[in-house]
C-alpha cells in the first residue's frame, strides 16, 4: 500500500512516517473496526455519555479504543483527540521520536452515525491529520494535510484525501481487505482519482440533512422545492460519511445541513467538518459554512468543540445553495 501511495504522490517520500506508518495504520483501523462491527450483533448503550453529553454505544467505545491503540504505536503522532474525548492529549512526546520533521496531530470521530447503527445501515469513521502538534489556532487549509473516511457497508472501503504543501491534492478510494483469521488484511487502491464531474450532469443528487428545519426556514423550503422541481434525485441515509461518499463515488451531489434559529449546529468542526471538507476539496468539490458562505477550511479552530452547519459537494451546486441561503434568492428571516 505505501509503495502504491508513493507512486501516486511522490511528495510522500519526504514523509516516511505518514506514508509507511500513520496512513497504513489508519487503514488497518478501518479493517479492524469493520471486523468488530460485523461481530457486534448487539448494539447497545455503553451506559456512559461522551464529553458532549451524547450517549455512547458499545461499538463507539470499541472503535475509539482501536484508533487510540493504533495511533499510540505511531511515533510521529504527537497528540490525539476525538469526539469521545475532545482534548488534545499527548501520546508520544518529542523525545520519543528522533526525526522532528514529522509531527502530527490526529483528530477523529471513531464511529459516525450512531442513530442508524441499530438498523445496520452504513456508518463511517472520520479522521483528520494535521501538521504539527495541535489542530487548534492553525489555518486548516494549510495545516490539515490528510483525511481518512472509513465506510462500513456491505463492502468496507475508505476515501483517502492528501494535500501536502506544494503538491497537487489527491483523493482516492481504497478497498479495505477483509481481515483473515491470521489477522492479516490487505488494502488496495480501487480508484486513484476520485473527482467531481463537470457540467452538464447526467443525474443530479441532493442530500437534505436536518430537513425538519425547512418547516421554519423558508429559504430551505424553497431550496428543497427547487431540487424537486428540477428533478434532482434524493440520496440521503442520515449517515454523514455514506451520504458524502455517495457524491464522491457518483461524481455529483450536494449535501445540505443548515443551521436555523430553532435547530442548533450539530456537526463538529474538528472531528467532522474539517476532514470531510478536505476530502471534498481534494476531489475538486467545495465545502462551506451555510451561515457565512465561507469555506469550512478558511477559519482556524479555537477549541475542539466548535460546531457549524455544512453545504458541500459539486462546486456549482454549492454556489446555488449559498445563493438560496445568503444571496439573491434568500430573504432575511
Ligand atoms: C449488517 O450488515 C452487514 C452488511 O452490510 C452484514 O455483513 C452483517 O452481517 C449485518 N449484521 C447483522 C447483525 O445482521
Amino acid at each position: 500500500m505505501d509503495h502504491q501511495l508513493e507512486q501516486l504522490l511522490p511528495a510522500l517520500s519526504a514523509r516516511p512516517a505518514l506514508c509507511k506508518s500513520l496512513l497504513p495504520g489508519l487503514l488497518d483501523c478501518v479493517a479492524n473496526i469493520a471486523h468488530a462491527l460485523r461481530k457486534s450483533h448487539h448494539v447497545a448503550l455503553a451506559g456512559t455519555a461522551n464529553a458532549f453529553g451524547d450517549d455512547q454505544l458499545n461499538v463507539d467505545v470499541v472503535a475509539e479504543d482501536i484508533l487510540r491503540a493504533a495511533l499510540s504505536r505511531c511515533p510521529a503522532v504527537a497528540t490525539v483527540s476525538s469526539e469521545e474525548d475532545p482534548t488534545e492529549r499527548v501520546v508520544n512526546s518529542a523525545s520519543a521520536f528522533a526525526d522532528k520533521s514529522e509531527r502530527y496531530a490526529v483528530a477523529f470521530d471513531p464511529l459516525d452515525g450512531s442513530s442508524i447503527i441499530g438498523p445496520n445501515w452504513t456508518v463511517g469513521t472520520i479522521v483528520g491529520i494535521w501538521d504539527g502538534t495541535s489542530a487548534l489556532r492553525q489555518s486548516p487549509a494549510d495545516k490539515m494535510i490528510a483525511a481518512v473516511l472509513g465506510i462500513y457497508g456491505p463492502r468496507t472501503t475508505a476515501i483517502l484525501a492528501i494535500r501536502l504543501p506544494g503538491s497537487e491534492p489527491v483523493c482516492l478510494e481504497i478497498a479495505i481487505g477483509v481481515r483473515s483469521e491470521s489477522g492479516q488484511c490487505c488494502s488496495t487502491i480501487l480508484r486513484p482519482a476520485v473527482a467531481f464531474a463537470k457540467a452538464p450532469f447526467k443525474t443530479r443528487y441532493f442530500a437534505p440533512a436536518n430537513l425538519r428545519a425547512a418547516a421554519e426556514c423558508p429559504s430551505y423550503m424553497r431550496l428543497i422545492a427547487h431540487f424537486v422541481e428540477n428533478k434532482y434525485t434524493l440520496r440521503y441515509s442520515g449517515g454523514l460519511v455514506p451520504d458524502l461518499v455517495h457524491a464522491l463515488v457518483k461524481g455529483h451531489g450536494v449535501y445540505v445541513s443548515p443551521v436555523t434559529a430553532t435547530s442548533t449546529a450539530k456537526l463538529r468542526r474538528l472531528y467532522e467538518l474539517c476532514p470531510v471538507a478536505l476530502a471534498m476539496e481534494c476531489a475538486g468539490g467545495r465545502a462551506i459554512d451555510p451561515d457565512t458562505g465561507d469555506d469550512i477550511l478558511a477559519r482556524p479552530l479555537d477549541s475542539c468543540d466548535e460546531r457549524a452547519g455544512l453545504v458541500c459537494g459539486t462546486p456549482d451546486e454549492v454556489s446555488l445553495v449559498r445563493d438560496f441561503f445568503l444571496g439573491a434568492f434568500g430573504v432575511s428571516e
